[in-house]
């Protein structure tokens, strides 16, 4: 079996391709006939990739577009190995530990409380621009510490940020992504000259590595990532959560009696949506993996939706959403091994706080209400419009 030559780019225009991931899960890793690079879907495979970075390198390049011949590695988070990476990890993890979070939670269901005041039963509403949009971002701004009256333009500029995430020409989205640093920069300059506040900004532009501040194209690459990492992410799955809830109205009515915990269902609308489509990495050396011999400097495309569908995984109903799966293989939507997701917690919280408040108002179910649109993405995937309506 080989990948389509045109993949993935013509592959995603209605979400994940589950067919072609399928004969992908039968065939072990695939080498793309134009990319020349290793196509990796099985649970067991994309684990095992993930979880030895001494083998299978981010600093070569995570997007298919960073080859190594044309891009010169950034000092981010998700492009550094081992130790670099665990430096740069630390500097960050402080501000998603357990106590962080508790104490934002009020915040959050506020926020989620403002943003479903408005629904009506019978009356559809869109559940990505009226909810899913808002929230993680307004969630990622309270934890950067933005001001509330800055939010909007970071919509846009997350926007720009995510390859393929919205229709804009290469010129808009690269004065958005300058206009987004300058400003982020600004903001964290401000911080190391006045008096520092609790939020991200903050940390980061006080932070010392081996007795140096950061530099700004540190500061700068590690705040844009925190703020596309943890925006149209949990977008995706909150929205795509819902639209699985809308399709299976049984299992809402199994959260709204008891019958299923909601922290299943959070578990089971991350397995479901996946909204990560892949990140790559490069072989340090020649290592076997799935029965082929992969050599040293060979890309491979990792597949994280692809591996949530893992038949071998998750058992022949894979396919199938079932909040009361309890699955022995474990997720693996939010990554594995160093650079499992940061945000994992944080998303987790926003996805059963949007459940919780749905109950409270005590819907009976939530129903379909027009087409859904898909933001064609082949990087974070998941749905651009999705019209529901609470009854
Ligand atoms: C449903 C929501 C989310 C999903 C599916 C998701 C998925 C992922 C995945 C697959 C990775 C692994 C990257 C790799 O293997 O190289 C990752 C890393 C990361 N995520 Fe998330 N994420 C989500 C939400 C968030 C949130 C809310 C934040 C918070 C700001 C966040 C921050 C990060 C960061 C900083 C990393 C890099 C970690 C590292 O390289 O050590 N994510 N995420």
């Amino acid at each position: 079996m080989t990948v389509p030559e045109d993949f993935p780019h013509a592959h995603f225009s209605n979400g994940h391709p589950y067919s072609l991931y399928e004969r992908i899960h039968r065939a072990g890793p695939v080498r793309h006939p134009g990319g020349g690079y290793w196509v990796v879907g099985t649970h067991a495979e994309v684990r095992t990739v993930l979880a030895r970075p001494d083998l299978f390198r981010s600093r070569d390049g995570i997007l298919l577009e960073e080859t190594p011949d044309s891009y010169e590695a950034p000092p981010t988070i998700t492009h550094t190995d081992p130790p670099d990476h665990t430096r740069y990890r630390g500097l960050v993890a402080p501000a998603f530990r357990p106590a962080v979070l508790r104490r934002l939670e009020a915040d959050v269901r506020d926020r989620v409380r403002v943003l479903l005041d408005p629904l009506e039963p019978g009356r559809p509403f869109d559940a990505v621009a009226e909810l899913a949009v808002p929230l993680p971002l307004q969630v990622i701004c309270l934890l950067l510490g933005i001001p509330e009256t800055d939010w909007a333009r970071f919509h846009r500029w997350s926007e720009a940020i995510v390859p393929g995430a919205a229709d804009m020409s290469e010129e808009e989205r690269n004065a958005l992504r300058v206009e987004c640093g300058t400003y982020l920069l600004a903001a964290a300059h401000e911080r190391r000259e006045g008096p520092p506040g609790g939020d991200v900004v903050s940390q980061l532009a006080l932070a010392e590595l081996d007795g140096d501040r950061l530099t700004d194209l540190e500061l700068v690459m590690f705040l844009i990532q925190l703020l596309v990492a943890g925006n149209e992410t949990t977008r995706h799955a909150i929205s795509g959560g819902l639209r699985a809830l809308a399709d299976h109205p049984g299992q809402w009515s199994a959260l709204r009696s008891g019958a299923e915990a909601i922290d299943g269902a959070v578990e089971e609308i991350l397995r479901w949506t996946s909204p990560v489509v892949y990140f790559m990495r490069t072989a340090a050396e020649p290592v076997p993996l799935g029965g082929v011999k992969i050599a040293a400097g060979d890309r491979l495309m990792v597949l994280y939706g692809a591996a949530s569908r893992d038949r071998a995984a998750y058992g022949p109903d894979a396919g199938c959403f079932d909040i009361a799966r309890r699955p022995e293989a474990g997720l693996l939507a939010f990554g594995f091994g160093p650079h499992f997701c940061l945000g994992a917690a944080l998303a987790r919280m926003e996805i059963r706080i949007v459940l919780e408040e749905l109950l409270e108002r005590g819907y009976e179910r939530i129903e379909t209400a027009g087409e859904d649109e898909h933001n064609g993405s082949t990087v974070v995937t998941g749905l651009r419009r999705c019209p529901l309506r609470p009854v």
